[in-house]
């Protein structure tokens, strides 16, 4: 007899970046030669102010709980980061610092969201979004974004969503997957949009020091007090300081009714988070800003590249991205339409399974099935665009080395020309 596991269980899917992740590891293990777009996280060491810290605080003995908010000291440098970036102004006591903006977001749904309101998400959103909508009780509303407005949000859409239920919207630019930085005046008509519902905001802000041609990051909580009051802006510490292995992510609230019963949920699921990497965060926050400005002009190097490379294949017109390290494409042109199947998809050398004489003649639906294909025919991972609500493209990220860029590039331009 099978005893019967809770409906949280049966409604959460895994996340499709991980199970891809884990299929990528298992190919290379298999002696297989993959290049890796799917990964989500810098490929830059930690930088070295935070591993300093952490080794001072393990030899000091910095290595109990700490306050469950977090320790004051971060608190404050977070508040001064604040201050600085983003020109918001909030005290120590409005901030939380969790194992990770994954958990801060956990946090702040469960703390606004009764059974059966809606949470409105813009797609492409970040694979996880949704998923913790269900498990909080609560039920996503997709508003999608179109290819052609570069995934910028169309507020009349958003608005047409909006019901009684809908309690919180969430924001996340620069986006992931799409890369999309949402200019001011999109992201003030989406606060006035809920002022007017009196809705939460929750801006999920982890990607703000990854923006290029002079796009800028706005935290929509500077516009007014109003926004100001009802934002909880979400950030950490993983993809600035390349500390994603730390887990450490913050809220910052200035709704101290919701900040308190973001911490009691947080007191009673961690306890907090991880003294060493408290510090190490503490470190990176006041340490030189240098190693975190280089990175950025890498990835600005590669995301040329990649565009570059990905708009000499016919069909795929791929605008430069913003912000973040993916580029998201839409490969529409490439479903439903049979592929020829006379050319070579790839070398032996790089595919898991080649075919001989060149791939088989075949049609794809979905970009699930694509990826795979690309992942098993051409030796290259990138993630299916149904996991970010966009069923129509695929997201790569460019957190890998020019080289691997370049031979990836190779692969997927063999793999596509079998439809010419
Ligand atoms: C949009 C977005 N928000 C939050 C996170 C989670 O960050 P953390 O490592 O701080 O949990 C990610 C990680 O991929 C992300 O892409």
């Amino acid at each position: 007899m099978t005893r019967p596991l809770s409906w949280r269980a049966r409604t959460i899917s895994a996340s499709p970046t991980v199970s891809l992740d884990s299929r990528t590891k298992e190919l290379v293990a298999a002696g297989h030669d993959i290049v890796s777009f799917s990964v989500g996280e810098p490929d830059f060491p930690s930088v070295p102010a935070a591993n300093e810290a952490a080794k001072a605080a393990i030899d000091e003995g910095f290595t109990k709980y700490t306050a469950a908010a977090g320790d004051l000291r971060l608190r404050q440098a977070i508040c001064e980061k604040l201050r600085r970036d983003q020109g918001l102004v909030y005290r120590p006591q409005d901030i939380v610092v969790s194992n990770g903006a994954k958990q801060s977001i956990f946090q702040a749904l469960a703390a606004i969201c009764e059974e059966g309101d809606e949470v409105i998400l813009l797609a492409p959103y970040w694979v996880s979004y949704p998923e913790q909508v269900k498990l909080v009780g609560a039920r996503p509303v997709v508003v999608p974004t179109e290819a052609e407005d570069r995934y910028h949000p169309r507020v009349e859409r958003v608005a047409a969503a909006v019901t009684p239920r809908t309690k919180a919207i969430v924001l996340n630019s620069p986006n992931n997957p799409s890369g999309a930085v949402y200019t001011e005046p999109e992201l003030r008509a989406l606060m006035d949009l809920a002022k007017e519902h009196d809705l939460w905001v929750i801006s999920d802000e982890i990607y703000e020091r990854l923006v290029y041609d002079g796009a800028r990051h706005v935290s929509p909580a500077t516009f007014s007090e109003d926004a100001y009051r009802r934002t909880v802006v979400v950030n950490g510490m993983s993809k600035a300081y390349a500390m994603t292995g730390w887990r450490i992510g913050y809220t910052a609230c200035a709704d101290a009714a919701l900040t308190a019963a973001m911490l009691t949920i947080q007191t009673q699921l961690t306890s907090g988070a991880s003294s060493v990497s408290q510090m190490a965060a503490l470190g990176a926050l006041r340490g030189p800003d240098e190693p975190v400005a280089a990175m950025v002009r890498t990835f600005d190097e590669r995301r040329r590249a990649m565009c570059a490379a990905l708009n000499e294949i016919p069909g795929l017109f791929v605008p430069l991205p913003e912000g973040a390290f993916y580029v998201f494409v839409d490969v529409r042109a490439y479903l439903g339409r049979e592929r020829a199947g006379a050319a070579a998809t790839a070398g032996a050398e790089c595919a898991a399974a080649p075919r001989e004489g060149g791939a088989a003649r075949r049609v794809f639906h979905t970009t699930d099935e694509l990826a795979e294909a690309i992942l098993v025919e051409a030796g290259v991972a990138v993630v299916p665009g149904e996991g970010f609500g966009v069923p129509g493209a695929l997201r790569l990220s460019y957190a890998t080395s020019m080289e691997r860029i370049e031979e990836g590039m190779r692969r997927l331009k063999r793999f596509f020309a079998a439809w010419e």
